[in-house]
């Protein structure tokens, strides 16, 4: 059970605004019931104050406090006095996913409600149940994960929020908010007004939303150190809708303002072999061939152990390159593994049409903290989970030239702490990228330094490209900054923050 600290709770109280007499105030899902405690504290009326929660053990207690309760779902349980009831809607509501018990059990009650913005996480529809339940003008103030403003499986939800609501705040609270109760989430406060439907629209787009990024903590919440004003509208500039929290003008308007990454590499989703451990082997010469030897001492039944073979077997036509794996690794890493070639095997594949397997092109890790894009050579053959393959479309750009591009500070900043960030990637955060043509200067130049350090790893994996990477990632701030005037500063918060120099 996870309980909102109270100064979270007092700090949301204090952003929703005065309740005035007469004026309804639901917790959907009240727990323990801290919020409305808080608010009894404050002086609302007992019977302005309503709380629902599914759980019947918490509302015992509840009751005694002298105000309305009801055993409810609260996300199944909508009637058509539900819709624009109440003047607040405030809470903290549970994090279940759509692998939960819950989620799984009540899978198609939750589809036909939710089924066309997100019926997939509990939070995500208790932000919907409730705008439905505001009346127009009435606020919500809700504490919950903050995976919403960023992902694209977010895209519907987020733009559900455009449609119906001024966002007055956004606030990223502190990490490790819940940190003592083992929930590993990381926390947003979000207060809306409920303004929906065409005839706000203009109103909601000029509305000036209060988004404060990520504070250390509680006690930062009423005088935060950035405090950045946003017209509304601008949540319509990135892909997707992504409601982001600190950004640059210039940075919005490079995306805004230039074409897209994917008119210039386009992205696959791999293959399945159904059976990793059946079909895929280490090549002999590897980390993960050192990794299977030693789990294999243990392996009595031959049949169970892990597949090791040569690296002169790759040329054979019964062993074909294999990629799966993330993982930070930049511009080179060798071919680790080799997916079984054998006419009998490959009719266990799931191999997707369309798909150029074979040709030459780039590798972006799907599971990865940083952007991190390697060489990929002709004849490989990648998995649909943590590898992502990439061809290049558009012959006027270079593989060299991307692999720098990809793994500029520049880019990471734009991809891990803009569009996504969470350790995952996607095809379509990927495609979302701005892309500038480079001037033919700075791609040869980029080429150059590119193709250095892959001969460089190719020799020695701990080959250290410092200088190179420093080289590389002045060059396209440089370019980029001269088409968008790029903001000095940004130089050093990419310095800091994402480039490889400063995790060392
Ligand atoms: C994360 S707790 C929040 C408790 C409290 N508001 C706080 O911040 O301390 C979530 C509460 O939601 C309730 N809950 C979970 N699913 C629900 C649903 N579908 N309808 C109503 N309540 C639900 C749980 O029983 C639990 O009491």
């Amino acid at each position: 059970m996870v309980v909102t600290p109270p100064k979270t709770v007092e700090y949301i109280l204090s952003r929703i605004g005065e309740i005035k007499n007469g004026q309804k105030i639901l917790d959907p899902c009240v727990g323990p019931g801290i919020f409305v405690k808080k608010l009894i504290e404050n002086g609302i009326d007992k019977s302005q104050i309503f709380a629902y929660d599914i759980n019947s053990n918490f509302l015992v207690d509840i009751e005694k406090l002298g105000i309305t309760t009801k055993k409810q779902d609260s996300l199944i349980a909508l009637y058509p006095d539900s819709y624009n009831e109440f003047d607040f809607i405030i809470g903290n509501p549970p994090y279940l996913n759509k692998a939960s018990a819950y989620v799984r059990k009540h899978k198609n009650k939750l589809k036909k409600i939710y089924g066309r913005i997100n019926a997939h996480e509990t939070y995500a529809m208790f932000i919907i149940n409730s705008i439905w339940r505001l009346k127009e003008g009435g606020k919500l103030g809700f504490i919950t994960s903050d995976s919403f403003l960023t992902l694209s499986t977010h895209k519907k939800l987020r733009k559900f929020i455009l449609n119906n609501c001024k966002i007055n705040e956004i606030l990223l609270a502190p990490k490790n908010l819940f940190s003592n109760q083992k929930v590993s989430t990381s926390p947003v406060i979000i207060i809306l007004s409920k303004y929906s439907g065409q005839k706000n629209k203009n109103f909601r787009e000029n509305n000036i939303m209060r988004i404060i990024p990520r504070i250390n903590s509680e006690d930062n919440y009423y005088n935060p150190s950035i405090i950045n004003e946003i017209r509304q509208e601008k949540y319509n500039s990135l892909s997707y809708n992504i409601f982001f929290t600190d950004i640059e003008e210039e940075i919005l308007d490079l995306f805004e303002k230039s074409p897209k990454l994917n008119n210039y590499i386009q992205g696959f989703i791999g293959m399945h072999t159904h059976n990793n451990k059946k079909f895929i082997a280490a090549i002999d010469d590897t980390r993960l061939a050192e990794v299977f030897k030693k789990r294999n001492e243990k392996i009595k039944n031959l049949d169970k152990k892990y597949r090791i073979i040569s690296r002169d077997n790759l040329d054979s036509y019964q062993w074909k390159p294999y990629l799966k794996r993330g993982g930070a690794d930049q511009y080179y890493r060798p071919i680790m593994e080799a997916l079984d070639w054998k006419t009998e095997s490959k009719k266990n594949y799931d191999i997707p049409k369309n798909v150029p397997f074979e040709k030459e092109g780039i590798i972006i890790s799907g599971v990865s903290s940083k952007l991190a894009v390697r060489y990929m050579p002709e004849g490989c053959y990648w998995d649909s989970n943590k590898a992502i393959g990439f061809i290049i479309k558009n012959k006027s750009v270079s593989i060299q030239y991307i692999l720098g591009l990809l793994n500029s500070s520049l880019y990471n900043y734009l991809a891990k702490g803009i569009i996504n960030n969470t350790s995952s990637i996607q095809i379509t955060g990927i495609n979302a990228l701005p892309f500038i043509k480079p001037e033919k200067e700075i791609q040869e130049k980029i080429e150059t330094l590119v193709s250095s350090i892959i001969k460089n790893l190719e020799k020695n994996l701990n080959y250290d490209y410092v200088k190179e990477q420093k080289l590389i990632d002045g060059l396209i701030f440089n370019f980029y900054t001269k088409k968008f005037g790029l903001p000095i500063e940004l130089k050093e918060k990419l310095d800091k923050g994402y480039s490889i120099y400063s995790r060392e």
